[in-house]
């Protein structure tokens, strides 16, 4: 069954049981939600269910919990269950008429369709190379021992390795040192306080609206100079620079073949190139969705085997099996590292970087047999839904095994949905799940790491969590250790 099949109104079809509890009028539990909204949930659903509804910020929600609801909402009929309506407060971020604010869907999926190839395996394999070559640089970086802000450490690499693989090596050059606190700016421009517009005049938007300008000014100078230049005139990688296995690389020069490159080649149903803005905002838009969630879920990824170090000699073991000391790291060796693979994806489950998914109710439909009226937003949430008994065991155990044979916990459909479901699932998870295990194994390998702190709680005041800062760690470079 899929939301809109019931018909509202029939007696199978009851309105979502209301949040219990007194909350303010138009606000309704805005106080607790903005605090930790993963908790108001959680509790909400072991006291009421796997749907209810409140009001939020003068909207009303409805919250359903749950592989079937998760399916019903995924796989609906987008006049029904809208994403685009729901994301609009993106608009700010990839600019107007481009990817949630276009005019339909189908333009929608037609701006986003170019970019799947450049995602796709033939091009990962060489932002694998990109992708060791800064994680490499980054510890090279480090004294032999200390301590350091794992997330802001990550969070770095992330910047460096979604610019230099999504927008291309001069752009990396133009803006590298500005480049983090831009995309910090513009992330943190994203928050709650966007569901009732996005153009509130609050410092956050502002900061927000610059940062986008000057990312975008600077993308559109790399882009008239890539549309001027005539085929020969490729400029050279960066010295010693991993881009000079880009694909299409030829002996030290660089013919790009990164998203932009991608984006400038496609042409439009009527064979016209996209127009720069549309390039642009596209641009835009796929750092803000994979830069920060995938450093986001790469720190994750390393407070827990902090937490659990017994898995460490482990994973170095099969580093060492698969990834021989003097090779490459390419997709090959990654995607046989079914350790780091199973732990990334405790992280994903325990710390879903997006930990709310939503949709816009144009007509009145109905989630699991719960009427949902016209208007409503309907919310689905990560961070809820991956601890659930009834589908993961013992769900808040860190516990790589459950995705081994025999209990393939993640094989349940719309049970796991850190990266969504249906239609609308992340084009980005294998470029993430690639960067991050990249990350991993090369610090797996150079350094000893120790939690330097006893918390690494969620920080719940910015729209995608990550351990709270400063996310400080202790360190030794294994080169460094007596033999
Ligand atoms: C750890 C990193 C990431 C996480 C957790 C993540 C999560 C998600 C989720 C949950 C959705 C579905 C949203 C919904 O249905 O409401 C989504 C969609 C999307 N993601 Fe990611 N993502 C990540 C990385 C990336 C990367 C690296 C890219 C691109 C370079 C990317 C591009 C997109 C795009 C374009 C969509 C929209 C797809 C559509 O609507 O058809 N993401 N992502």
């Amino acid at each position: 069954m899929t939301a809109g099949t019931h018909e509202p109104g029939s007696r199978e079809c009851a309105p979502a049981p209301r949040l219990p509890g007194r909350h303010l009028p138009w606000l309704g539990p805005l106080p607790a939600f903005h605090r930790d909204p993963v908790a108001l949930l959680r509790a909400a659903r072991e006291r009421v269910g796997n749907a209810f509804s409140f009001p939020l910020l003068g909207q009303d929600v409805v919250f359903v919990c749950g592989p079937e609801a998760h399916a019903e909402v995924f796989e609906a009929d987008e006049a029904v269950l809208s994403p685009r309506e729901a994301y609009r407060f993106m608009k700010p971020v990839f600019g107007p008429g481009i990817g949630y604010d276009a005019a339909t869907p189908e333009e929608m999926d037609a701006q986003i369709a170019p970019i799947r190839p450049a995602l796709g395996s033939r091009n990962l394999d060489a932002y694998a190379r990109v992708m060791e070559a800064e994680a490499r640089a980054q510890v090279a970086c480090w004294p032999a021992a200390g301590e350091i802000d794992l997330l802001a450490e990550l969070n770095r690499m992330s910047v460096a390795i979604a610019t230099r693989c999504l927008i291309g090596e001069e752009f990396h050059r133009r803006m590298g040192p500005e480049l983090p606190r831009l995309y910090h700016e513009l992330e943190s421009g994203v928050r709650l306080a966007g569901m009732l517009s996005p153009r509130l005049p609050i410092p956050a938007f502002r900061r927000r609206d610059r940062a986008r300008a000057a990312i975008a000014e600077a993308i559109g100078e790399v882009i008239a100079e890539r549309r001027c230049r005539r085929p020969g005139d490729e400029p050279a990688g960066l010295p010693g620079s991993a881009s000079a296995g880009l694909p299409g690389c030829v002996s030290g020069a660089v013919r790009e073949q990164d998203m932009l490159a991608v984006l400038l080649a496609a042409r439009t149903e009527d064979g016209r190139p996209l127009p720069d803005p549309v390039v642009t905002g596209i641009l835009i838009g796929m750092i803000f969705a994979g830069q920060h969630t995938s450093a986001v879920l790469a720190a994750w990824t390393g407070v827990l085997l902090m937490r659990h170090p017994q898995y460490v000699p482990r994973l170095r073991a099969e580093q060492e099996e698969v990834w021989p000391p003097g090779s490459r790291l390419g997709t090959g060796a990654l995607h046989r590292m079914e350790l780091l693979d199973s732990c990334v994806r405790e992280a994903e489950r325990l710390h879903p970087p997006l930990i709310l998914l939503m949709r816009k109710a144009l007509r009145d439909t109905a989630i699991r047999g719960h009427r949902v009226p016209a208007g409503s937003l309907v919310m689905i949430s990560p961070a809820v839904a991956h601890r659930m008994p009834e589908v993961f065991r013992d769900p808040d155990r860190f516990d790589p095994s459950r995705y081994g044979a025999g209990r393939c916990e993640h094989r349940r459909p719309y049970g796991l949905i850190g990266f969504g479901g249906g239609k609308h699932r992340c084009i980005g998870l294998a470029f993430a799940y690639l960067q991050v295990k990249a990350a991993w194994s090369v610090l797996l390998r150079e350094v000893d790491l120790w939690p330097a702190e006893s918390g690494y709680a969620p920080d719940y005041s910015t729209f995608v969590p990550a351990p709270k800062a400063p996310c400080t760690v202790r360190y030794r470079k294994r080169s460094a250790e007596p033999s």
